[in-house]
């Protein structure tokens, strides 16, 4: 990063030049947290190249699209998002487009870009966003187009510290503990795409920690696509759940919640943790994929529905409060009307707080992707309202069983719908909306549940 810095101050200079006034840059984000936090970095970089925030494409002058590539609609998506910039392009050619994040790691997608969109000057990949300031800057020195994006052999497994951050202005900050995933589940892209697992120095966690407790955040979300095997692979050993324990000791009135955890890797370790601490919210999001063991194994994702089961048997053994959420695959490629038969049982035996439901989309590269996939997606559609039905059921009947309740709540903004009223998020996990004239957002209240409906609470200060 140091050998950055001296980018970022000449940038400073070229970008004025380029522009004629004080740049505003536009960052949008597609996909998962972690592309959330990498967007805070990129901001973050342009914020001490000069740049102003934009509030939408038309206002600014540079504008970067960090892309997602898990499913395949995101591709489709981002192409024609893409092809509307053209316009913006072609009324004020000063103005400068890029692409970034998990897409731009996939070769195809690069070489449809280069041929198709000669007007994206800028394309960096995952593994080189700290070097965002050097690519901007030979572009600001004259080149057409500046691709990077580490491919295979190339890529770098070390983390960029100590990047500029510009969090977001909410009562939470994100913070990345880990990236890549090693776990090749037979459908996903991940692991392609953002490389092998590799885990922050514990040290580097605590400071960004101290660091967002200091500027006045009430809850902290640690990030990685698995952070239950934290800590392999570091000189010193740590786990995750020794690493957790280091967080909650830090002075401070704070939350902490993370994602997203592989069953496979949840320890009875970590979840008595959870269930002792006073910081660590009782709320875990543990994605079971499918309720079927010969699905499970076609997944590779080296558990089985009973060893699932029989830990959120004990995490809701050791904390009665304890809410869970989840991802599904529905019609993952051979799954029969049975195994979905088996996930749909194994959601009300868990009865989940709310679950993220992906029908199956095929990836370039991955195993799942060449299995033969006979169910129409018709078919699969039906299977999914199935499912969707079965859980608002559960969260209705769960919700209003809430009803009474005093919980502990951190109040996030005013309700844009009601005068007077605030929004606020309770320890496990759910939105809750209450009166509350001189409660300011960020402090921690007591609330007591008086309507509980399908996906939020109503309560009233306690
Ligand atoms: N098709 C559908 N859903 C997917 N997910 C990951 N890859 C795919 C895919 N190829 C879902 C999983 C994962 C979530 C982030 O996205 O449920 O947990
Ligand atoms: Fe993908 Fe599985 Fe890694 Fe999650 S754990 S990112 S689903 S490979």
């Amino acid at each position: 990063m140091m050998h950055q810095w001296q980018f970022l101050c000449e940038n400073r200079e070229l970008l004025l030049h380029r522009m004629g006034h004080t740049p505003r840059a536009f960052v949008k984000t597609f996909g998962c947290q972690g592309n959330v936090a990498d967007s805070e970095k990129i901001m973050g970089m342009l914020i001490n190249m000069g740049c102003e925030q934009a509030e939408d494409e038309k206002q600014a002058d540079i504008i970067l699209y960090n892309t997602c590539a898990i499913r395949e609609n995101a591709e489709i998506r981002l192409f024609s998002m893409v092809g509307e910039l053209k316009r913006l392009k072609q009324a004020n050619p000063s103005i400068l487009i890029g692409l970034c994040g998990c897409m731009m790691q996939q070769d195809e997608v690069v070489r449809q870009i280069r041929k198709s969109y000669p007007f994206v000057e800028l394309i960096f990949g995952t593994h080189v966003l700290h070097t965002m300031p050097e690519l901007l800057n030979r572009i600001l020195r004259g080149e057409r187009r500046v691709v990077n994006c580490y491919e295979g052999e190339g890529r770098e497994n070390r983390i960029a510290e100590h990047l500029p951050i510009q969090r977001g202005q909410g009562v939470q900050a994100s913070l990345q503990i880990m990236y890549g995933c090693d776990n090749f589940c037979s459908y996903c892209i991940v692991p392609y795409v953002r490389g092998r697992e590799v885990s922050r120095e514990p040290e580097e966690i605590i400071r960004e920690a101290k660091e967002i407790i200091a500027m006045g955040y009430k809850e902290i979300l640690l990030l990685g696509q698995n952070v239950n095997s934290y800590g392999k692979g570091l000189e010193h050993p740590i786990n995750f759940a020794q690493l957790l324990h280091q967080i909650e000791q830090l002075e401070g009135d704070f939350r902490i919640r993370f994602m997203t955890s592989h069953p496979k890797d949840c320890t009875r370790e970590l979840i008595d943790l959870i269930a002792q601490s006073k910081k660590i919210c009782h709320n875990i999001h543990l994605p079971v994929q499918s309720g079927s063991d010969r699905v499970l194994g076609q997944m590779n994702r080296r558990y089985t529905r009973e060893h699932y089961l029989s830990l959120i048997r004990y995490a809701k053994e050791k904390m009665p409060d304890v809410t869970f959420t989840t991802d599904i695959i529905v019609g993952f490629p051979g799954e029969t009307y049975e195994d979905f038969l088996q996930t749909l049982s194994l959601c009300q035996e868990v009865r989940y707080q709310c679950m993220f439901t992906f029908i199956f989309s095929p990836r370039p590269g991955t195993r799942a992707a060449q299995m033969p996939d006979p169910v129409p997606y018709k078919e699969k559609t039906k299977w999914l309202n199935e499912l969707i039905a079965a859980q608002h059921k559960i969260s209705e009947e769960d919700n209003r069983a809430m009803e009474g309740k005093v919980l502990s709540v951190l109040t996030e903004h005013p309700a844009q719908d009601r005068e007077g009223w605030m929004v606020g998020r309770c320890e496990n996990g759910m939105i809750i909306k209450f009166p509350a004239k001189d409660v300011r957002a960020g402090s921690f209240v007591k609330v007591k549940v008086t309507r509980g409906l399908r996906s939020e609470y109503e309560g009233e200060l306690a």
